[in-house]
């Protein structure tokens, strides 16, 4: 019997987001949800459509039926991106189909922070394509930037809060800007997102009074006010007690799994990479040292991911 009830747990991954959230806005929150994820299904196929077209351009029968998978959602080929004289990254690739994350390693240093900037297009490359949201975005004009930052947002390490305003007002921001919901219907869905992020009841604070966690916490609530399909994390879990980054990597599964979020993940947190990562890319010197899943990185005999995990074991005893 107890067997029996064990196996009817939920894995975590697919406790319900809402499942923290209160009686009283649970439905005002569950729309919302549904809502999300509903137009990040649609999203994901929009683009398996567009790579459809695409490939039935140039090739025909067997051929084109091979080809037509799924397009990544977010990409850099052949990124190069320099300071000066300083070279950062050298020739990186790497791609995140829609639904998926990507984890980005490597030591301090490297360029992991800088290629989110080139993914948000706070800093453009020197060389190479970055495709965001399905589309190359060299062209585009700040204001089309600003279009396709609606739908890939960023959660900064400190949460880039706006310290002067109460935490409940930092998640109801891009609430306003929809501009076409009621204020209780706010007030519901800001109450139920920092429910679900696990920092009930702190809507009257200042940024000033959380801790690092919490608001890294809050950071992702207002990301997911704005209705996301992609969230980029930058170390989510860095200097966070580990309960908090427990429920951290908990929380981005969910949203992947029960929003179809598209996430990339920087961390140097090697259990969060094994619990998170589709895939994985390792930063090393300039260049994607490799790319590909956590068991192939694992089972790699390349002496430098070696290192860099024998490393992290030591960190991180289990
Ligand atoms: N705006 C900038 N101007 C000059 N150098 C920068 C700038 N941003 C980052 N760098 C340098 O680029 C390198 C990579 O930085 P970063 O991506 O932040 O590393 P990390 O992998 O730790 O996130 C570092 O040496 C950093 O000093
Ligand atoms: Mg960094």
């Amino acid at each position: 019997m107890t067997d029996d009830n064990e196996a009817k747990l939920p894995p975590d991954e697919e406790v319900s987001l809402t499942a923290e959230v209160s009686a009283d806005v649970a439905p005002v929150v569950e729309e919302f949800m549904a809502e999300a994820a509903q137009a990040n299904e649609e999203e994901a196929e929009a683009i398996a459509n567009d790579s459809n077209i695409e490939a039935d351009a140039g090739i025909a029968g067997e051929e084109f039926l091979n080809s037509s998978q799924v397009g990544p959602y977010i990409s850099f080929e052949h990124v190069c991106k320099s300071f000066g004289d300083f070279v950062v990254l050298e020739d990186v690739s790497f791609f995140v189909n829609p639904g998926e994350t990507l984890c980005i390693l490597g030591r301090s240093g490297v360029g992991k922070s800088v290629s989110l900037q080139i993914l948000m297009g706070f800093l453009k490359p020197d060389q190479g394509t970055v495709l965001v949201a399905g589309q190359d975005i060299s062209g585009l004009s700040e204001r089309e930037m600003q279009e396709v930052r609606r739908k890939v947002t960023m959660v900064f390490q400190n949460g880039a809060l706006f310290d002067s305003i109460s935490v409940g007002e930092n998640v109801a921001f891009p609430l306003r800007e929809r501009r076409t919901m009621e204020e209780d219907q706010i007030r519901q869905v800001v109450k139920g997102l920092l429910e679900m992020v696990g920092v009930a009841g702190m809507e009257d604070l200042l940024p000033s009074d959380l801790s690092t966690g919490m608001k890294r916490s809050v950071a992702i609530a207002r990301a997911l006010a704005a209705q996301p399909s992609a969230v980029l994390y930058d170390e989510p879990t860095t200097m966070v007690d580990p309960l908090m980054a427990h429920l951290l990597g908990d929380l981005i599964q969910r949203l992947k799994v029960q929003l179809h979020l598209t996430s990339i993940v920087v961390t140097h947190d090697m259990r969060f990479a094994q619990k998170l990562a589709d895939r994985v890319v390792f930063l090393h010197e300039g260049k994607a040292h490799f790319f590909g899943t956590m068991e192939e990185m694992r089972s790699s005999k390349d002496p430098v991911l070696q290192e860099f995990l024998a490393l992290d074991a030591l960190i991180l005893p289990n």
